[in-house]
């Protein structure tokens, strides 16, 4: 079983009752703004995203955790660890992601989260580097990225979008958690 406990927070698999609000997160613009061509999910979509996320836990013993607050039990979003399919260049790295909703915003969560991935990336999957790929003037995931202690690597571009992606990496072997 896969779950890891923060101060604050529990990341864990996905449940069937994360659907909904999940469901809620990608419906938002503000939250969308900077995921892929900035077009929100709907119901369909997440419990299609999901599935997917699950799947890559199953296949890489890996994937995108469900983060749940300890205080409420409420959903707040996600973090975790994917295979960058999208970018063909980045097909053999794996990279760090968060995506929570915005009334979650401002609280250090979404750090709190990430901190807690590279943790398991480097004690549990013995992973030596992560990359984070961010696009360009999504400032909250650089300032989130820039706190783990990423640095900027190199600039790219999103190959069906067009839009400019930041990569940022760390080597875990000098990441004390
Ligand atoms: C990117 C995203 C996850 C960042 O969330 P966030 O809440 O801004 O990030 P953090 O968890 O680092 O919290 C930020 C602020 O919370 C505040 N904060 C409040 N209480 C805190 C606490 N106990 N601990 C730490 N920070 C705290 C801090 O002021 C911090 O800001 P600072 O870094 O300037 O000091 C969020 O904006 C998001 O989900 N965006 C939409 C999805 C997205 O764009 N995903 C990436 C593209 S794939």
């Amino acid at each position: 079983m896969t779950e890891i406990r923060t101060p604050r927070l529990l990341l864990r698999r996905w449940h069937d009752d994360d659907l909904v609000p999940m469901a809620d997160i990608n419906a938002d613009p503000q939250v969308m703004r900077w995921v892929d061509d900035g077009s929100v999910l709907d119901l369909e979509q997440t419990a299609e995203a999901i599935e997917k996320w699950e799947e890559e836990w199953d296949e890489e013993g890996f994937g995108l955790f469900a983060v749940e607050l300890l205080a409420s039990g409420e959903l707040a979003g996600f973090a975790g660890l994917s295979v960058p399919d999208f970018l063909p260049e980045a097909r053999s790295e794996v990279a760090i992601s968060w995506r929570f909703g915005s009334p979650f915003w401002g609280q250090g969560y979404a750090s709190e989260a990430a901190h807690a991935t590279l943790e398991f990336a480097l004690q549990d999957r013995g992973l030596d580097r992560v990359i984070s790929i961010i696009r360009i003037g999504d400032e909250a995931s650089e300032n989130v990225s820039r706190k783990l202690g990423m640095a900027p690597e190199r600039e790219t571009v999103h190959p069906v979008h067009g839009h400019p992606l930041n990569i940022h990496a760390i080597d875990l072997t000098e990441f004390h958690g």
